[in-house]
């Protein structure tokens, strides 16, 4: 299939039709996603719990992203990839905003960039859209911000804080974003800024009514195991299988069990050649 572009999505938002993505941080689930057909990945910063092992996802650093971008980018080279911009990346100024946006295409061959916030960042949505580079803007549960929510809290639940994400999903789009991620907020918000905004509006753990889900990989699969997040729903449970593998190998390994014939290289010449060569050394 071919690789799909931002009129895809426009067009996906205009006929009803669902935008299916998911996060992955490395080259082998980046290639499962590109062969099952997921739309889109994010290169998301939720790499630092998921893959890093942090408590959030403020340690990240432009390295970190760059070097996952890259390696997701080698694991699905036909998918729309968006590479997330880490703390500290954007929040600093335009400049520093347009700067390390370039990078992620430049260095890692993304296809757009994504950032936390509304009204408070329009002017660096504005300045890396003028710099030629798609933006997806990122409302509601923004973990780089979770401190001034009080932790990991579900938002627009309330007549205030709804009415302060639509000020930010306008903001946002005014200034050029492409989409927009609803992370955490009441399922009538969400409706109500799909039908209102232009731009696709994606959820994760925002409801069914818009334009498509996302799911972090470590969570969706069974990977995460600090906490799971109430919008999730788990497929798989990789971490089961994981630890069921290894603690057959360890008894497999302790019996003499593994390897067997089957995963040995077979001499090629007789075992009477071998003996006698054996011989030379006793
Ligand atoms: O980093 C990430 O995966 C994200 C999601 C939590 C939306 O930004």
């Amino acid at each position: 299939m071919a690789k799909k572009s931002v009129l895809d999505f426009i067009k996906m938002k205009k006929d009803g039709e669902k935008t299916a993505w998911v996060t992955a941080y490395d080259f082998p689930t980046a290639m499962f996603a590109e062969q099952a057909g997921m739309d889109m990945i994010l290169v998301g910063d939720s790499m630092g719990m998921v893959l890093l092992g942090y408590k959030d996802t403020m340690p990240v650093t432009m390295e970190d992203c760059l070097a996952h971008c890259k390696a997701v980018r080698r694991g699905a080279p036909k998918t729309w990839i968006i590479g997330d911009m880490p703390f500290g990346s954007y929040q600093t100024s335009d400049e520093d905003a347009v700067r390390n946006a370039v990078r992620f295409m430049k260095e890692a061959d993304m296809d757009c960039i994504k950032l936390e916030g509304g009204v408070r960042v329009a002017s660096r949505i504005k300045a890396i859209n003028d710099a030629g580079i798609l933006v997806m803007g990122h409302l509601g549960l923004t973990p780089q911000s979770s401190g001034q929510l009080g932790g990991f809290k579900a938002t627009g639940r309330d007549v205030k804080t709804a009415r302060s994400l639509i000020e930010d999903a306008l903001a946002v789009q005014e200034a050029g974003a492409y989409s927009v991620l609803i992370e955490a907020v009441a399922p009538e918000l969400t409706a109500f800024l799909t039908k209102k905004l232009d731009i696709p509006v994606y959820s994760i753990g925002a409801g069914v009514e818009c334009d498509g889900q996302l799911l972090i990989c470590g969570d969706m699969l069974g990977q995460f195991q600090a906490f799971t997040p109430k919008f999730v729903k788990v497929y798989a449970n990789i971490a089961e299988t994981s630890v069921n593998a290894f603690k057959q190998y360890i008894s497999e390994v302790k019996k003499g069990e593994f390897p067997t014939e089957e995963h040995v290289y077979p001499r090629k010449d007789s075992l009477e050649d071998f003996e006698k060569l054996f011989d030379e050394y006793r």
